[in-house]
């Protein structure tokens, strides 16, 4: 009998990937596959993406993963090098990097060899994290023009903090901090994430960087992927491994969280936080046995959750259970845990085999 198991259907990621080209018309896509592809399984997405003009990581093991499943495409290392070591590996991988502070700007400048890159600076407009300060950019875009061995090629990024806020206001605002700095220099830029690409083409710019818009899912909490023609990707499923009466007045989990107020049907399955399943997901979030809706009863555990079937005669070992995908939107699943698609997704645990179909 199989378990819990993630299907990946890459012919949703694929359309996926058009619906965002017909939002962002002519604009380069970078498919941003970093956190396992948000747990859809990093080398099999990017394989399934091919046709994005290039692909976005987090960190060098991930290009690494990467470069050795194949992939020729361009990939862009989003948190760029630390030193010399990794200078040295990212050359190897050709990897584009993104250059946010002054130490990488010290690494470059004092490399040992005459290998030249494709860099990406990062200009800080708002979300204050990574990247230099619009009026640091000049100083920082002379020192990487100026290098012993001029970048291949020399791009602008920022980051949107807010995108997916209604009133659009603070992207207007990072806009207005970026035009000034990017004005006069023909030089490609990129800005927009999936909240952007779909809400506000004045981000559009050369290239965009979508995320959970490629995985099928809304960045919007209150609206569904499938409102902007987006498939999901992930079908999260698992299994019914036994099924029992309670007595009314019966507690159900650690702690006791839930008590049975009627003779009650349990259906137990096998998914838990060892899976990657939120502990906030506790007595509430929904998931479908067959066509039908039933909620998760008691706490999450590590390997088992329960779900009141009361209503379900005929569950029994065996039947299959989505936790979110194709039948139930991740969307609202996150919003019963009171947190995000993007969580639920990255939390979905190396123990959950992926099928790629
Ligand atoms: C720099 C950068 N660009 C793009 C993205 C993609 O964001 P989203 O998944 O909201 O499209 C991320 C994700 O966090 C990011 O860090």
């Amino acid at each position: 009998m199989r378990l819990i198991r993630a299907r990946i259907d890459s012919a949703a990621l694929r359309s996926n990937l058009r619906v965002i080209r017909a939002c962002a018309p002519g604009r380069r896509v970078m498919a941003v596959v970093k956190a396992n592809a948000y747990g859809h399984g990093l080398t099999g997405t990017a394989l399934a993406l091919a046709d994005a003009d290039a692909f976005a990581v987090a960190r060098l093991e991930e290009a690494m993963a990467l470069r050795e499943a194949g992939l020729r495409r361009r990939i862009v290392l989003l948190e760029g090098v630390f030193d010399a070591a990794q200078l040295q590996e990212a050359a190897r991988l050709d990897l584009d990097l993104v250059v946010h502070q002054d130490l990488q700007l010290a690494l470059l400048e004092t490399q040992p060899s005459e290998r030249r890159y494709r860099l990406w600076l990062k200009v800080d407009t708002g979300m204050n994290r990574l990247g230099f300060r619009p009026e640091q950019f000049r100083a920082a875009w002379q020192r990487l023009t100026r290098l012993s061995a001029p970048p291949l090629e020399l791009r602008v990024l920022t980051h949107l903090a807010g995108a997916d806020e209604e009133d659009g206001s603070f992207t207007r605002e990072q806009l207005a901090r970026l035009e000034p700095l990017v004005q006069g220099l023909n030089v490609e830029v990129s800005i927009a994430n999936s909240a952007a690409i779909l809400s506000q083409p004045t981000t559009h710019a050369h290239w965009v960087r979508p995320g959970l818009a490629l995985y099928g899912i809304s960045p919007f909490p209150q609206r569904r992927g499938r409102e902007f023609g987006l498939k999901p990707a992930m079908t999260l499923e698992s299994t019914v491994i036994a099924v029992r009466e309670l007595p009314a007045g019966e507690r159900v989990g650690y702690g006791g969280t839930w008590r049975a107020s009627r003779p009650t049907r349990l259906a137990i399955i096998a998914a838990g936080y060892g899976d990657g399943l939120l502990r906030s997901l506790s007595n509430g979030a929904p998931m479908l046995i067959g066509a039908r809706r039933v909620p998760l009863v008691g706490r999450v555990s590590m390997d088992m959750i329960a779900a009141d079937v009361t209503e379900l005669p005929g569950v029994s070992v065996g039947d299959r259970v989505e936790l979110w995908g194709a039948g139930l939107a991740v969307e609202e699943v996150a919003a019963a845990g009171g947190t995000i698609a993007y969580e639920l997704l990255c939390a979905v645990s190396q123990r959950v085999p992926i099928e790629l179909i």
